[in-house]
């Protein structure tokens, strides 16, 4: 059976069908996905009931997988899951929901801003897979801006403007808009990075915007303007024309690219459990030089 994708927005998303990612991909289904990265930049994959090994080996079809031990402030005898893993689930340990007050879970709560995932790391994701084992059946659902579109619907002179613009980006930023207290300990290893707020996609040499809430600074501009400007360009990129609700099914995988999307997730009954597994495609480059 050949695979085949059904776009569900009028201008990214595609819904795959025919075939089965539990299942060790031949060359063609992993060209054909990479194909529908490029063109959709998020794709779902309906029904799929995926083991952990299983989800690392889908994963790692398209490049090295990243590590979420040192982001973040989990702490290695605090993981539920192997660390190729990033836990997004509300659950403890012993799979219990985690308590209001629970430091990782106020944490997480960063998800809840738009955001790319690891644009604070000094070579970014390419990949974020997502997959649904326990959802919500009301609420949590994930939306996706296309970043692709939002720069297309700027005007000629903000193109101008933008388009060698150097932002940085880091952990600090996204948790100081929230009031979130990180100690020294946690502050010392988030230190800003570099990124271009314009890319170009590798294969199709589409521009995108590249926003998140870890944006803190553009370089070279003075601090007011600069968050004033990225609060502007965010609020234009994650109009209605430009966002797609994933409402998750259980068994759902969602693939999505970090270069060309932003995402985040909607508020949900954190009383129940929500266990959510992602894997993290990491990049092989950085979209400008760091600082010295
Ligand atoms: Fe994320």
């Amino acid at each position: 059976m050949a695979i085949e994708i059904r776009q569900l927005h009028p201008s990214f998303v595609g819904e795959v069908s025919g075939v089965d990612i539990t299942r060790p991909l031949g060359r063609a289904d992993v060209a054909a996905i990479e194909g529908g990265m490029d063109r959709y930049a998020v794709l779902v994959f309906r029904d799929q009931r995926l083991t952990d090994e299983q989800q690392l080996a889908f994963s790692r079809n398209f490049g090295e997988l990243e590590f979420t031990r040192g982001t973040g402030i989990s702490k290695p005898g605090e993981l539920r899951l192997d660390p190729a893993f990033a836990d997004v689930s509300n659950l403890d340990t012993n799979n219990r929901p985690l308590a209001r007050d629970n430091r990782r879970r106020l944490y997480s709560l960063g998800n809840r801003l738009w955001h790319s995932d690891s644009s604070f790391k000094a070579i970014p994701a390419t990949y974020s897979l997502l997959s649904g084992r326990i959802v919500s059946e009301k609420g949590g659902e994930t939306e996706f801006a296309d970043m692709r579109s939002a720069y297309d619907a700027l005007d000629v002179a903000t193109k101008a403007q933008i388009e060698d613009l150097v932002c940085e980006h880091s952990l600090l930023y996204s948790r100081e808009l929230l009031g979130f207290d990180l100690t020294a300990e946690e502050r010392a290893t988030m230190q800003p990075v570099r990124q271009r707020l314009v890319r170009a996609h590798p294969a199709s040499g589409r521009k995108s915007l590249y926003l998140a809430s870890h944006i803190g600074s553009i370089i070279g501009w003075p601090m007011p303007e600069a968050r004033a400007f990225i609060r502007d360009l965010m609020e234009h990129a994650t109009q209605p024309q430009f966002v797609y609700a994933h409402k998750w099914r259980p068994w759902d995988l969602v693939m999505w690219d970090n270069r060309q999307t932003m995402h985040r997730v909607r508020r949900y009954d954190e009383s129940k459990p929500r266990d959510m597994r992602r894997t993290t495609v990491g990049g092989t480059e950085m979209t400008v030089a760091q600082a010295a």
